[in-house]
């Protein structure tokens, strides 16, 4: 087993749904990138909240009620330790990644970004941090413009200080790139764009199961990410946003809760964090991601982090021996993902030969479809790793890969 650091017969324990069969062969799960699985431990804490304590937030005047605000509520301060953001106020609770960005293009974008300004991204963004810039240049008037990658999958920093104008209005940018899995060097980046003025959205999705992230230190305006791609359950996820620019923004959905009083005539919003988050919140996804946040502390983060790469190395060096295949993106910096391409056999039949093997792997244009057209390609297969996996799953997939090849000679 792999892991010098990391005890992997315990994590493997750890995770009920390793630990079956798929076709008849054991379960090869490769594809956490898409989603993670979950610990017991996340398990339980759903269990328990909604054994214990279910109720409404910050209404009730009962018990549970009290009791499940503060589950809520210390969940928030949890995530807010987590990240190392300075209050809670600057943690919002929203459903995942995508509605993070969203929330962002809809407030701070209408609000800031008119006709003739620019909104910068990046050639290797995720369809998510994409399309809500292109809706929201479309409705002002406003240009999107890309950072482009060179062949190894890295961004053409040397062209960032031409693209930043004094049109620019943001920057949104991957902290890894769910497609080649390129880390970004985003403080460097965040330091450029603010020299100019520019603030700097970063969407961390990728990031946050793989090694920690400090927002004070990366000095990022927005962070977003999902729960469900840290261990964490599906429908959750934060943005976390610096206080003085979330204090900016204009309220997002009306409703419940981020209100203060309201009149026929006339609504008094609530204060921060509340004032963007309306309605019901997601009272057991904020539990169950607290619980994968005490998960992840309890393995190591340092420790996580050494694991994912020593098993990205073995994976390249694995991947290489079978004949035919070609990995994309040879970034300096990578973490969790090996993307690759199978000579004259499409991804999707490379995935369905694999599954037949009980190996889990994505294959398609993984929702980056502007940076898989920067290789010429529509789609790779794409083998993404969680702490929970070992050597013997890369072995796994090679093996299944061999058998690719003998399907198709
Ligand atoms: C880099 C990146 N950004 C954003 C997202 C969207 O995340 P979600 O679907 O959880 O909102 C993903 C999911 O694949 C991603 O990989």
């Amino acid at each position: 087993m792999s892991g010098a650091t990391l005890d992997m017969a315990r994590i493997r324990a750890d995770f009920p749904i390793l630990h079956q069969e798929v076709r008849g062969r054991p379960l090869v799960y490769l594809d956490s990138a898409a989603t993670t699985q979950k610990p017991q431990a996340v398990i339980d804490a759903l269990v328990r909240y909604y054994t214990h304590d279910n109720a409404n937030v910050h209404r009730g005047v009962h018990a549970l009620s009290e009791r499940s605000t503060q589950a809520y509520e210390g969940a928030r301060e949890r995530v807010r330790r987590f990240i190392n953001a300075r209050e809670t106020k600057e943690i919002i609770f929203v459903r995942g990644c995508t509605e993070a960005i969203n929330l962002v293009a809809q407030t701070y974008g209408r609000t800031k970004v008119g006709p003739g300004d620019e909104v910068l991204i990046t050639a290797m963004e995720h369809h998510s941090d994409i399309v809500p810039w292109q809706m929201l240049c479309q409705h002002v008037g406003a240009t999107l413009k890309m950072v482009p990658v060179d062949e190894n999958g890295e961004l053409r920093l040397e062209q960032l200080d031409t693209l930043l104008t004094e049109r620019t209005r943001l920057l949104a940018v991957t902290h890894v790139s769910n497609a080649l899995g390129t880390v970004n060097p985003i403080k460097e980046i965040t330091r450029r764009a603010h020299a100019r003025g520019v603030p700097v959205l970063v969407d961390g999705a990728q990031a946050m199961q793989h090694f920690r992230v400090d927002v004070q230190d990366l000095d990022c305006d927005f962070y977003a990410f999902s729960g469900h791609k840290m261990f964490g359950p599906t429908g959750i996820g934060v943005l976390y946003g610096k206080a003085q620019v979330l204090e900016s923004l204009p309220p997002w959905q009306g409703g419940g809760d981020m209100i203060l009083t309201v009149t026929m005539e006339k609504t008094v919003y609530n204060r921060l964090p509340y004032r963007l988050e309306a309605g019901t919140p997601n009272i057991s996804g904020a539990v169950g991601l607290a619980a994968a946040l005490d998960y992840l502390d309890s393995v190591g983060r340092e420790a996580i982090a050494a694991h994912d790469q020593e098993l990205l190395e073995y994976g390249t060096q694995a991947l290489e021996t079978v004949p035919g295949l070609r990995l994309m993106g040879r970034a300096r910096e990578r973490s969790g993902v090996l993307s690759f391409l199978m000579e004259d056999v499409h991804a999707h039949d490379v995935g369905t030969i694999l599954d037949r093997e009980g190996v889990a792997i994505r294959a398609g244009h993984h929702c980056a479809q502007p940076l898989l057209a920067c290789f010429g390609v529509a789609a790779t297969v794409r083998a993404s790793l969680a702490l929970y996996n070992t050597r013997e799953d890369i072995d796994a997939l090679v093996r299944g890969l061999h058998k690719v090849r003998e399907v198709f000679a």
